[in-house]
């Protein structure tokens, strides 16, 4: 059952290699020997055929006996195989081929591997470039996003906003705090708010948003067909303001980023327009003034601001 594992001889590939090249060199230097020790003989034979035995006596060139020319043409054929054994097959035989082989192949390799660096630079590079071009334009979005709009109104505590076209109460404070805000900004506004108003209001830029193309406002007064319109119309401006009413309040409000509200600590039944309800999961507030009812204000007020969260 755990009989002994019979044993084997392994030789690897790489020393049957060598032994196999040993063993042909071995041959080669062997078979020159030969040629050598057959050269000699032949060499004496030849001198002794036409010396001795007198073959081809008479035979010279350039008074030159003929087997002069035979050992010269052999002892040529000799060197031949001398360097062909020593020089050619040692410097150009099947080693030396292998080893140009593999030194070609090595420096192929090593510029597969210059070329694979390069580009794995290249990818990194152009992946950081990508990653900053998706950073430029997701910080391009957000800043589209930031309109800067802030939307300025005052609703009771039941969001009403207005009445027959008209405001429902007076709050001098209130309108001083607009007036102070909306100052030296564009003011963007529906055609009936706009046309609440005796006559624009100084030092703001009027834009009224109406779906009539033909409407006629006074000059200075920039008419535009769409609250997206009126946004670009707007675009000079860092901070515009949606000043009303009720139908592009509810149409601004999730534009905006700001909310700056005059909460008026009342209700109004019979008020025909309001402010959308403010999403507390959307809006924080972020300050609140609370003043109380006085001669001047018929009802008490907080002037809070809301951020987009
Ligand atoms: N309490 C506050 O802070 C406050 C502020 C402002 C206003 N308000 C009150 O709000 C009331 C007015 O509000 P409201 O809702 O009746 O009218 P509004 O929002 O001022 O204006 C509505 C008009 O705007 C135009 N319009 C609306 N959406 C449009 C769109 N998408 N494209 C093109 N034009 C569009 C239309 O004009 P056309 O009909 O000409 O097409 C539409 O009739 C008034 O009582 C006012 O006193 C209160």
């Amino acid at each position: 059952m755990f009989g002994k594992k019979k044993q084997t001889t392994s030789i690897d590939k790489d020393q049957l290699e060598l032994i196999e090249n040993a063993q042909k060199r071995i041959r080669q230097k062997k078979r020159l020997y030969v040629h050598f020790v057959v050269f000699l003989i032949g060499a004496v034979f030849l001198i002794i055929a036409n010396t001795i035995l007198g073959i081809g006596e008479d035979f010279t060139i350039a008074g030159v006996n003929w087997f002069v020319y035979a050992i010269l043409a052999w002892l040529f054929l000799f060197a031949y195989h001398f360097i062909n054994v020593f020089i050619t097959h040692k410097f150009m035989g099947k080693d030396w081929e292998k080893h140009q082989l593999e030194r070609l192949v090595s420096k192929q390799q090593q510029r597969i591997d210059e070329i694979k660096k390069t580009l794995i630079k290249e990818e990194t590079e152009m992946a950081k470039s990508q990653l900053f071009q998706d950073q430029d334009s997701a910080a391009n979005l957000d800043e589209k996003k930031k309109t800067n709009l802030t939307i300025i109104v005052a609703a009771g505590e039941d969001n009403a906003i207005g009445k027959d076209n008209d405001l429902i109460w007076h709050l001098s404070d209130d309108l001083k705090r607009f007036k102070r805000l909306t100052n030296g900004h564009h003011i963007i506004m529906g055609r009936k708010t706009f046309e609440s108003f005796p006559k624009p209001l100084p030092n703001r830029t009027h834009v009224v948003i109406t779906r009539k193309t033909n409407y006629e406002a006074p000059e200075g007064v920039i008419v535009v067909n769409s609250l997206e319109e009126a946004i670009d119309a707007s675009s000079s401006d860092n901070n515009p303001f949606v000043i009303g009413g009720g139908e592009i309040y509810k149409q601004a409000l999730p534009l905006v980023d700001k909310l700056e509200i005059t909460r008026v600590h009342a209700s109004f039944e019979d008020a025909d327009t309001f402010f959308p309800t403010i999403d507390a999961q959307i809006w924080k507030e972020v300050s609140r003034t609370t003043r109380d009812a006085d001669d001047k204000h018929k009802y008490a007020f907080s002037f809070i601001t809301y951020e987009r969260r």
